[in-house]
């Protein structure tokens, strides 16, 4: 299973303001979903809440509390339990938010990020991935906009963490 951490952050790494995204880009709202379409979605409580527990449609919904649980969607207290729930998938995309994120990155395989030009203020940051750019993690695409870039990078051989 290849594991995916798709992520928006500004030049500062903020990611989120008050529990939901501080800014409005619809072109990286079709980029997520194309990209995310048809495979299974992982995200932490307080993303499920931005999104009313309304699970994102054409993907199965997995999210991860350790206080709550939801009749319509699978609930998973621990990491490792969804990933052995999940782990006959092709791929899985991790989607936020930040306490996911930090948990993650050091086991995902891949990173779809949009780096967003403009300054945004925010309580919610990205982990720095950035020094490892180069060493963990290749740059395997790139799209530039006007706003925004999209960048799509790939841990290198042997980098991953036991
Ligand atoms: N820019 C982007 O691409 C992007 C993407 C996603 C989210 N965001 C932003 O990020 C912010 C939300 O992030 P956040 O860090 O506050 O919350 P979060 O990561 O969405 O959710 C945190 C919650 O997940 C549960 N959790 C965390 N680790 C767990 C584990 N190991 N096992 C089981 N459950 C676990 C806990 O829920 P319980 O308290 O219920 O136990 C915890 O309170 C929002 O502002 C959102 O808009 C931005």
């Amino acid at each position: 299973m290849k594991l995916i951490i798709i992520v928006a952050h500004d030049p500062n790494l903020v990611i989120g303001k008050d529990g939901s995204l501080p800014w409005h880009y619809s072109e990286d709202l079709k980029f997520f979903k194309r990209t995310t379409m048809g495979a299974p979605l992982l995200m932490g409580r307080v993303v499920f809440e931005e999104l009313n527990e309304k699970p994102l449609p054409g993907r199965e919904n997995v999210v991860l509390s350790r206080s709550k649980s939801y009749d319509h969607v699978k609930t998973f207290g621990s990491i490792d339990d969804a990933l052995e729930y999940l782990s006959d998938r092709d791929e899985v995309f991790v989607i936020g938010g930040g306490e996911i994120y930090r948990q993650m990155i050091d086991i995902v395989d891949e990173l779809v990020v949009t780096e967003i030009k403009k300054e945004y203020e925010g309580d919610t940051f990205l982990v720095d991935y950035r020094e490892d750019i180069g060493t963990v993690w290749e740059e395997v695409w790139r799209e530039d906009h006007e706003e925004f870039s999209f960048v799509k990078y790939k841990r290198s051989p042997g980098s991953k963490e036991s």
